[in-house]
């Protein structure tokens, strides 16, 4: 009897949990993207892009929104009568471009920033969000971000999130409603582990590889970790002492190149541009020790090293190691936490156990994106550094600012673009025949041949032919 009494009452428990609104289908918009071997080449997978919890509408049956400014503590007075009383609403295909900003068409995501920018995840068919395990791997993508100007940021980025968006009792929405958000700041948002944090005091701490931070004027590239074994609810003290927030970031700008990376600069910013990231580890399998982040972009079938820097005591490099954290913790003030929190070593670790994939477009205006693109915040004990070209003039509101990624691939080292680069025909060089023109540069296997802004070779070398992606990108393929 009393075991029936116990199973009646957690079924009503778990029927009245935290759901899903039925005003609007969820339509998460659909993207490609590959997985690469060395051996076989790539292949195409269907995901979705799904929109954050936190984004979203949370109401109660009678549709009375949950959070009109922070959680009403009539409808929230504890963490249970609130996942019971709220709901949380979808989003269909014109929600998600004319409310939100974003849409997606064949591999490419564009976002356009409107009122207030959008953070958006990978997720698979499956209805868990895509488990990335980059140890030994490379990602790419492609991206447009002409159209991002100071004082905003294009991120694209890894967090150790619960793939199912931290599914329970009281979170039955889960990752097909973007829930479970965490990441090395510990936020203090609308959830914590997918569950609704009603009165705002807890915070969700995750391991966070910051792949792209970046506007048209500044990038960096910033691994955070944090000494937990994966994502953890903190309150107080504890959000304040798990992660390492500033992480060590590599921003050539900072570094001493302030030409490598803008608009005309060697990474023209003008145009769209490949970003490549390696997650080289010290034994070269995908169990070993990350040694080594590196990164090399792509421009007009071009490919450009990264900025090379030289931090002072270690010889020019143009990667992250632990060596370089280490001594640019001494040079460029960079608070110790980096090693504190366990180092690229531990970064490596919640790499190898798996990371959900978070794109946004998000400002910060009012302060400014300083620590980003411009002087950074004063610190007692030093000047601070120069991170970029921005100022608080040009750092100014644009509800057009946009940015398109796309052609997302992860995969062995060297297997999702191409390194052979076709010399550049010189006019001059061509033999002089008759009223025939030169011929024209062919474009190798993988290698880009088209697309908005592309100028490089459109030909492709037999077999090959010109294909598609996206209308920012077509591949010989
Ligand atoms: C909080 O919710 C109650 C019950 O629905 C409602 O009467 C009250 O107006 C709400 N408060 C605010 C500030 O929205
Ligand atoms: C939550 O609040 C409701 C309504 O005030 C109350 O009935 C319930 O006992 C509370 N639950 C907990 C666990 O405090
Ligand atoms: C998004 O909305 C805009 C404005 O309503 C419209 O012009 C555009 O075609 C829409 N894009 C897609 C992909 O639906
Ligand atoms: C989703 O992820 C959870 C947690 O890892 C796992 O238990 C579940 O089997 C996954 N679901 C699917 C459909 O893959
Ligand atoms: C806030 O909510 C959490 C549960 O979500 C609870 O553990 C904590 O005691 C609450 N704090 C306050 C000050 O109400
Ligand atoms: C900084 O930006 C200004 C225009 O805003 C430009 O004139 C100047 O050349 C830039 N300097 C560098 C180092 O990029
Ligand atoms: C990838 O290419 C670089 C540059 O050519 C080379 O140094 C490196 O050894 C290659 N890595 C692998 C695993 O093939």
């Amino acid at each position: 009897m009393l075991s029936v009494i116990f199973v009646a009452a957690s079924l009503i428990t778990f029927a009245l949990a935290q759901g899903v609104g039925t005003e609007t289908t969820e339509q998460a918009p659909p993207i490609t993207y590959s997985t690469c071997t060395t051996s076989d080449g790539c292949v195409t997978h269907d995901a979705s892009i799904v929109l954050d919890g936190n984004f979203r509408w949370i109401h109660t049956a009678d549709l009375t929104s949950c959070n009109p400014a922070g959680f009403n503590q009539t409808i929230c007075p504890n963490e249970t009568t609130c996942a019971e009383n709220c709901l949380i609403e979808g989003v269909d295909l014109a929600g998600y471009n004319t409310t939100y900003g974003i849409t997606t068409d064949g591999d490419a995501l564009s976002l356009v920033f409107g009122t207030g920018g959008a953070r958006v995840y990978l997720l698979d068919p499956s209805g868990n969000y895509t488990d990335f395990k980059v140890m030994n791997q490379e990602f790419t993508f492609d991206i447009n971000i002409a159209n991002v100007p100071c004082g905003y940021n294009a991120a694209l980025y890894f967090s150790e999130m619960e793939v199912d968006g931290g599914l329970s009792s009281l979170n039955k929405a889960g990752a097909k409603y973007g829930t479970g958000y965490c990441d090395s700041q510990c936020p203090k948002g609308d959830f914590f582990d997918g569950i609704i944090n009603y009165n705002g005091s807890l915070g969700a701490c995750c391991n966070e590889m910051d792949i792209w931070e970046a506007n048209s004027k500044a990038t960096q590239l910033t691994p955070h970790p944090c000494n937990i074994p994966s994502e953890i609810t903190c309150s107080g003290s504890q959000c304040t002492s798990v992660c390492d927030p500033s992480g060590c970031d590599f921003n050539p700008f900072r570094m001493g190149n302030p030409s490598f990376y803008g608009p005309g600069m060697t990474v023209d910013t003008n145009k769209p541009f490949t970003v490549v990231t390696q997650f080289v580890t010290d034994d070269g399998t995908a169990t070993g020790t990350l040694s080594e982040i590196r990164r090399i972009y792509i421009q007009d079938g071009v490919v450009i090293q990264n900025a090379a820097v030289n931090i002072a005591g270690l010889p020019e490099v143009n990667a992250i190691s632990q060596e370089l954290c280490t001594d640019k913790i001494d040079t460029l003030f960079d608070a110790a936490s980096f090693n504190t929190f366990g180092g690229l070593a531990q970064m490596g670790e919640s790499l190898a156990r798996g990371a959900v994939l978070v794109i946004s477009l998000w400002d910060s205006l009012g302060s400014g994106m300083f620590w980003l693109d411009g002087l950074e915040g004063s610190n007692p004990s030093s000047p601070g550094a120069l991170r970029g070209n921005c100022t608080t003039a040009n750092s100014v509101s644009d509800p057009s600012a946009s940015v398109t990624f796309s052609n997302i691939k992860v995969g062995d080292l060297n297997s999702t673009f191409a390194s052979a680069v076709p010399p550049p025909i010189s006019s001059s060089s061509s033999a002089p025949t008759s009223t025939a023109s030169a011929p024209a540069a062919t474009q190798t296997h993988w290698g880009q041949c088209g697309g908005m802004f592309y100028s490089g070779p459109t030909v492709c070398g037999s077999p090959f032919t010109c294909q598609e992606s996206n209308p920012y990108y077509s591949q010989c393929l």
